[in-house]
């Protein structure tokens, strides 16, 4: 049932994502590619001809006069509302009602579960304030510092995030609060600027470009951060980005390079050079998160013994990490804390975690089966050396 739940509500956060997404690239792409044509008239201010579907799309932008108001008018929104809505519910049952166990890192925090879900939350309405009122501060005339501000904030929030939820959740969390900020500019500021804009023309005064200018900048917005917030909201597949001690750097590092090739690709017309820059921002952008990356992993294996580090790799060649994640997940429990601590089975016994129910549950992992889990855990007696079951339990102890 839950599981019917996930995907039902995970398809329509996708499939509306894509439309929403979908809108924003092509109306932009729109905009660059609208050209003036004389014979199009005053009103015109650029058009444009699409071959699709075996027949010609004429496009028109245009002031809107007055007394010709099309009676047929299509306004998009939906596909972003339902994007936040389908997305909250997913956050609110995947995550806050799991007495947010999913979202805090017990190792970095004693705080209660629900505390989780009670930060994620605030944090949504909380960010949205700052970011708003910083853009209709007078900072709005100076972009630049806008944007500075606006990152370094998101950065440092990050960095605060880092220390009480665990790393899947902080690049969730990010994603979902940087999420939500364009779908509330949509719903605060896009769509109210619009209807203002409408109500005028209704009521007979000409076309106001300026109401149009100040969603625009809103809009503007939600294009840039729509390759990062992609990225964030994928990165639960990429364990060694959020898994990594320099996740923070990594992400800060993905936002300002996936927005920057964003730039890049609408700069198309302006830039004789930009696939160049954009391959170039590319293999650096990508270069310096291998490089976070792999100091993370060395600045871990210094604080292990060479043992305990061997181990790390086996874990990782192996493919004991495509399921057991450093929180508990779905999949798999954590055996992050897992020496010394005590398990429950699917029998109703317990045991405390020593060395020999370790070794056994690599080795027979169905003798004794964790409550809560399916008996999924392949069983690697045949697979394994003796050499390496002690270096992964050496491994598994260096995460208490
Ligand atoms: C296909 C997914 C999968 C893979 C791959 C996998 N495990 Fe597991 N593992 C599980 C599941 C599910 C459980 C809980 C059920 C059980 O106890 O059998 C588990 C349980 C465990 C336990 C006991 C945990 C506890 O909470 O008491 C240990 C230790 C363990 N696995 C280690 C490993 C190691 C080491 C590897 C790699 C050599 C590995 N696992 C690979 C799915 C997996």
């Amino acid at each position: 049932m839950i599981e019917f739940f996930n995907i039902t509500f995970r398809m329509i956060h996708v499939v509306a994502a894509i439309m929403w997404i979908g809108n924003s690239l092509l109306f932009t792409w729109f905009e660059l590619n609208l050209r003036r044509n004389e014979e199009d008239g005053d009103e015109s201010l650029g058009s444009m001809n699409m071959l699709h579907g075996g027949g010609i799309f004429f496009l028109q932008k245009r002031i809107i006069d007055p007394k010709e108001i099309p009676q047929r008018l299509h306004i998009f929104k939906w596909q972003s509302y339902t994007t936040w809505l389908s997305g909250f519910i997913l956050l609110v049952s995947l995550f806050y009602t799991r007495g947010g166990s999913l979202l805090l890192d017990p190792v970095k925090t004693d705080l209660p579960g629900y505390m989780g879900g009670v930060i994620s939350f605030a944090s949504l309405v909380g960010g949205w304030l700052c970011y708003d009122l910083l853009w209709r501060s007078p900072v709005r005339n100076k972009e630049l510092l806008g944007i500075i501000i606006s990152f370094a904030g998101l950065i440092a929030y990050g960095f605060w995030l880092d220390t009480i939820f665990n790393g899947r959740a902080v690049f969730l969390q990010m994603g979902a609060m940087m999420g939500t900020m364009m779908s509330a500019n949509v719903f605060f500021h896009i769509m109210i600027n619009q209807d203002k804009m409408m109500t005028a023309l209704k009521e007979g005064k000409p076309h106001d470009l300026k109401l149009g200018k100040q969603a625009k900048i809103r809009s503007t917005h939600n294009h840039y951060i729509t390759f990062p917030v992609i990225f964030l909201m994928l990165s639960a597949h990429f364990p060694s980005t959020y898994g990594s001690p320099n996740k923070i750097a990594i992400a800060a590092v993905a936002i300002i390079t996936l927005a920057l090739i964003k730039h890049l690709m609408n700069c198309y017309h302006s830039l004789p050079r930009w696939k160049e820059l954009l391959g170039v921002t590319f293999v650096v952008g990508a270069g310096l998160v291998a490089l976070l990356i792999n100091q993370g992993k060395a600045s871990e294996a210094q604080s292990m013994t060479p043992e305990a580090a061997a181990g790390q790799k086996v874990f990782t060649s192996t493919g004991c990490n495509a399921c057991h994640l450093p929180q508990d997940g779905t999949i798999a429990p954590s055996l992050h804390g897992i020496m010394g601590k005590e398990r429950v089975f699917e029998d109703g016994s317990s045991l405390v975690a020593d060395e020999n129910y370790l070794r056994e549950s690599i080795l027979h992992s169905t003798a004794k089966v964790v409550k809560g889990y399916a008996p999924a855990m392949p069983p690697y007696a045949t697979v394994l050396s003796d050499e390496q079951v002690d270096q992964l339990l050496a491994y598994l102890k260096s995460l208490n």
